[in-house]
């Protein structure tokens, strides 16, 4: 099977928060494929970020993806505003509440993409009967809450999942102290999509975006090479 490119979602929870607009085109004009917002409620994780109003605030700002990943407890009753906001992927916890499969439906029904995201400690045999009802997994590599973790070795379940999904056009994406070290484990292993807060945004700024694109690229090129 031909595997399309791997692509950068830098998470814009490392940019500056007094600046999404130009923090957004600047990664956008460095290389980033997709924007991937981190919404956390200090309730699902012990940290507070924003909601559907930034959301929509910073979406004409985005020529590329909103890749809105939800940490938020309970969530159905928010998808509707997050699909207001513009989003074109909504990921949601496997472990925010009992009705995940009702959640995937709904998000679809809001005709956005469905993304199904995992914990590291939750086991990769839980998508299986899912997989026709997402069109993104994401395994997360840290426990979510915060940017720049130490990344954990989720190899195995990236493997495992990628042989469960076979031919469905499901991506796998991965979240969390992703790197150009670790990319390559990810990416060797079957990831599709990388999420990059702080290896995207540390040494970088609005006034020295090239920082970003050195970044953006030295992640995708360990990556593509581990393929
Ligand atoms: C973690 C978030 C991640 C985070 C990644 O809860 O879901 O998207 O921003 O940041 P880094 O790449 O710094 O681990
Ligand atoms: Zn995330």
């Amino acid at each position: 099977m031909t595997r399309d490119p791997i692509r950068i979602a830098p998470s814009i929870l490392s940019a500056d928060f007094a600046n999404f607009g130009a923090e957004i085109r600047a990664i956008e004009a460095q290389g980033a494929d997709w924007v991937h917002v981190d919404v956390m409620d200090n309730h699902f994780v012990p940290n507070l970020t924003f909601g559907p109003q930034l959301c929509k605030a910073i979406r004409p700002h985005i020529r590329t993806v909103m890749d809105v990943h939800l940490m938020i407890a309970p969530v159905d009753a928010s998808l509707q505003a997050y699909a207001d906001a513009g989003a074109d992927i909504i990921t949601a916890h496997y472990e925010a509440g009992p009705h995940i499969h009702r959640t995937l439906q709904a998000i679809r029904g809001l005709g956005k993409k469905a993304g199904l995201a995992i914990n590291p400690g939750t086991p990769a045999s839980v998508v299986a009967p899912l997989l026709d009802s997402v069109d993104l997994v994401c395994v997360m590599t840290v426990n979510p809450g915060f940017g720049g973790q130490k990344f954990i070795d989720m190899t195995d379940r990236i493997r495992a999942i990628r042989a469960l999904i076979g031919d469905r056009p499901v991506l796998i994406e991965v979240d969390g102290g992703v790197t150009a070290d670790t990319a390559p484990l990810v990416a060797a292993a079957g990831a599709d999509v990388l999420v990059a807060g702080s290896a995207v945004f540390s040494g970088g700024s609005v006034d020295d975006p090239g920082v970003y694109g050195r970044n953006i690229a030295a992640i995708r090129a360990a990556a593509e090479a581990a393929r």
